[in-house]
């Protein structure tokens, strides 16, 4: 495993993405979420592996609630607790009052489900709230804070989201998707603005719902149009001799400024897969960052965008 500092803390570089305990979620959707039983084993293999921090949000499905039921047997078993991100959000406007009563309203709900006193980091889910009421957001951000409701502050977006703006914010994290398919905010500079902040930065979509797992043949009919993109990855995997997970993860770990990648796992074969896979990642030499740019600077913009995958006939 590899591990950075947070809080105080060795956090593995494998942030555990929890979605998919919480809901149907990604490209396997007919398959329905695991049961509280599997996800409560995903998660005891993950820490015992060496997973020691992991991404839910309130509107997750039952995720959060699956966790807390998890964090309470760790608890009472004396065992290690892992370091928990999560997210607010859609939020109420119209006034700070409206504002704030609902982000301390949401705040504690998460605080509840994960049966914790203080989060240790919490996020905005949406960025659209915060471009609504940015210096309301961070007035109430700081006074929950001080009355220690959570200990590290952040910040989630979507690639088209403005990076500037998340680089001025004052949060402690942000989560952005970033996949080796995707190269728009590292060739724009918009990464390195959030990293030169101060910032770390959680990716999420390293494996861009499960599609660096596939080959030409065997994706979808309707995903035809992915086929290009999928049969260049599948020979660069092939000539830089790795397997797909661990070049996807080694392209995120060698962009500068990344900081960790949030990894969702469906089932507990695909966690210690990804704990295995975690040994076998390096930096990538310029070279091969430079072969991976020149593939892939210019993918289509419905391959890199999952919601319109299935709306292709
Ligand atoms: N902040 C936000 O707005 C936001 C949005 C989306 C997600 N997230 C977070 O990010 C996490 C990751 O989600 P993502 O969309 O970025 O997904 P991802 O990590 O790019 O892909 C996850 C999917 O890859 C497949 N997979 C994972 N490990 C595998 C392995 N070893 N072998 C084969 N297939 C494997 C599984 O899909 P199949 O088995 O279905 O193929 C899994 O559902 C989520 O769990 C969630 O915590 C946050």
């Amino acid at each position: 495993m590899k591990y950075f500092e947070l809080d105080g803390k060795k956090l593995s570089s494998f942030q555990l993405g929890t979605v998919q305990l919480g809901m149907k979620y990604g490209l396997g959707v007919d398959s329905d979420k695991p049961s509280e039983e599997t996800a409560l084993k995903m998660l005891d293999r993950a820490m015992e592996m060496g997973v020691n921090n992991l991404d839910t949000a309130n509107n997750y499905g039952d995720s959060q609630k699956v966790i807390g039921h998890w964090l309470l047997r760790q608890k009472a078993e004396g065992k290690e607790l892992p370091f928990i991100i999560t997210k607010i959000g859609p939020l109420k406007h119209g006034s700070y009052d409206i504002l704030r009563d609902d982000v301390l309203f949401q705040t504690e709900g998460c605080r509840k489900e994960l049966s914790m006193e203080t989060l240790d980091c919490l996020m905005l889910h949406d960025f659209e709230d915060y471009e609504k009421d940015a210096d309301a957001l961070r007035k109430i951000f700081e006074e929950m804070k001080r009355d220690g409701m959570y200990r590290v502050s952040g910040i989630s977006a979507y690639s088209r989201h403005d990076y500037g703006m998340i680089a001025e914010s004052g949060f402690d994290v942000t989560q952005i998707p970033l996949n080796v398919f995707d190269w728009t905010r590292i060739d724009d500079g918009g990464i390195r603005k959030i990293a030169d902040a101060g910032m770390k930065i959680f990716a999420r979509s390293t494996f861009l719902q499960g599609l660096v797992f596939h080959t030409p043949e065997d994706l979808d009919p309707r995903m035809a149009f992915c086929i290009p993109t999928v049969k260049r990855w599948n020979e660069l995997c092939k000539e830089f001799d790795m397997e797909p997970s661990v070049l996807a993860m080694s392209f995120i770990l060698s962009v500068p400024g990344i900081t960790c990648a949030v990894l969702g796992c469906d089932t507990e074969k695909h966690v210690e897969l990804n704990c295995e896979m975690m040994d076998k990642v390096k930096e990538l030499t310029k070279e091969q960052m430079e072969i991976l740019h020149e593939a892939f600077k210019d993918t289509p913009a419905n391959v890199l965008n999952p919601g319109v995958w299935f709306n292709h006939t």
